[in-house]
C-alpha cells in the first residue's frame, strides 16, 4: 500500500480478532502502531511480538477520559497521528446473552453498548481530529456490522449502535472531507475471530456459511487488507463509504441458500 511507511496509527480492540490482524499488517506495511485494548495484558504481549513500532495503551471505550488518555499516549510517543482506527465493540457473551429485543432488554445494557459502541468511536474521534487537522489531514476507520444495515431478531442494542456509528461514519467524512481527513467504515461479514466465535456458534455458523457466496468464511486478515487500503494513498479518494467485506453476505436475494441447498428448486 502507498503511504503507510511511518505513518501512526491507532487501532482499539487492537489486541484480539479483526483489531489485532489490523495491527499486525499496520507494522508489516512500516506504519507505528498504538493497541489500544480493555485487555492490557494481550495488547503488551503484542506489542512486545512487533517491537519499537508498536506501543500498548490499556483504554476502555466506554471511558471517554481514557479515549482522551489513549490519543494523548499515541502523539505523545510517536509525535503525530494519521490514523484512528475505531474498532472496539462489546462482544463478551455475558452482555451480549443479555441485549435481546425492545421488551426484555435492560436500560443498562443499551446504554452499555452504545457507551462502548458508539459514544466510544465519537470520543476517538472528538480527540484525533485536532491532531490529524494538525498533520494536514488523516484517515479515520469504523468497524460497523451487518446488523447495523438490516433487522435481526436479537442483539438490538448492538445492532442500533451500528448504525449510529455508520451515521457518525457519514458525517465525519461530510465535515472534515475539504481538510484532508478521510472517514470510512468497514462491514464484516461472519469473521471467526474470538469474539465472533463466542456469540456465532452451532448450527448458526452453518446458517451463515450457506448465505456468504464465497467458498469459505471470513478471517481477521481479510478485514485488516481493507483497512490497511482504507488508511493508505490508494484511497485517496474513497470517503463516506461503509464498505461490506463479508463474502457477499448481505449481496442476494433471501431465498439465495434455499435454492442453492437443493430444497426449492429455481423453476417450481
Ligand atoms: N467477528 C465478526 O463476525 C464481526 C462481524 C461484524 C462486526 N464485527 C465487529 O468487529 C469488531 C472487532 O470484533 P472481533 O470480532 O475482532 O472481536 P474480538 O472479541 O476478537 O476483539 C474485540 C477486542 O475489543 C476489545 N474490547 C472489548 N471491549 C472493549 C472496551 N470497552 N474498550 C476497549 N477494548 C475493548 C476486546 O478486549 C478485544 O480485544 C467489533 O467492532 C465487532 O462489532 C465483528
Amino acid at each position: 500500500m502507498r503511504g503507510l511507511e511511518g505513518k501512526v496509527a491507532i487501532v482499539t480492540g487492537g489486541a484480539s480478532g479483526i483489531g489485532e490482524a489490523t495491527c499486525r499488517r499496520f507494522a508489516q506495511e512500516g506504519a507505528k502502531v498504538v493497541i489500544g485494548d480493555i485487555d492490557g495484558g494481550r495488547a503488551e504481549a503484542l506489542a512486545k511480538e512487533l517491537g519499537d513500532a508498536a506501543l500498548a495503551v490499556r483504554f476502555d471505550a466506554g471511558d471517554v477520559a481514557s479515549v482522551e488518555a489513549l490519543v494523548a499516549a499515541a502523539v505523545d510517543r510517536f509525535g503525530r497521528l494519521d490514523v484512528l482506527f475505531n474498532n472496539a465493540a462489546l462482544m463478551s457473551p455475558d452482555v451480549i446473552k443479555l441485549d435481546t429485543d425492545p421488551v426484555g432488554i435492560d436500560f443498562a445494557v443499551w446504554d452499555r453498548t452504545m457507551a462502548v459502541n458508539a459514544r466510544g468511536y465519537l470520543a476517538g474521534c472528538k480527540y484525533a481530529i485536532p491532531h490529524m487537522l494538525k498533520a494536514g489531514g488523516g484517515a479515520i476507520l469504523m468497524t460497523t456490522s451487518g446488523s447495523g444495515l438490516l433487522g435481526d431478531v436479537s442483539n438490538i442494542a448492538y445492532g442500533a449502535s451500528k448504525a449510529a456509528v455508520a451515521s457518525l461514519m457519514r458525517y465525519v467524512a461530510t465535515i472534515y472531507g475539504k481538510q484532508g481527513i478521510r472517514c470510512n467504515a468497514i462491514c464484516p461479514g461472519l469473521i471467526r475471530t474470538e469474539g465472533g466465535k463466542k456469540n456465532v456458534h452451532g448450527a448458526m455458523v452453518g446458517v451463515m456459511e450457506r448465505n456468504t457466496l464465497t467458498p469459505r468464511l471470513g478471517l481477521p486478515e481479510d478485514i485488516a487488507a481493507m483497512a490497511v487500503f482504507l488508511s493508505s494513498d490508494d484511497a485517496a479518494f474513497i470517503t463516506g463509504q461503509n464498505i461490506e467485506v463479508d463474502g457477499g453476505m448481505l449481496m442476494h436475494m433471501p431465498y439465495y441458500s434455499d435454492i442453492m441447498s437443493g430444497d426449492i428448486a429455481w423453476d417450481s
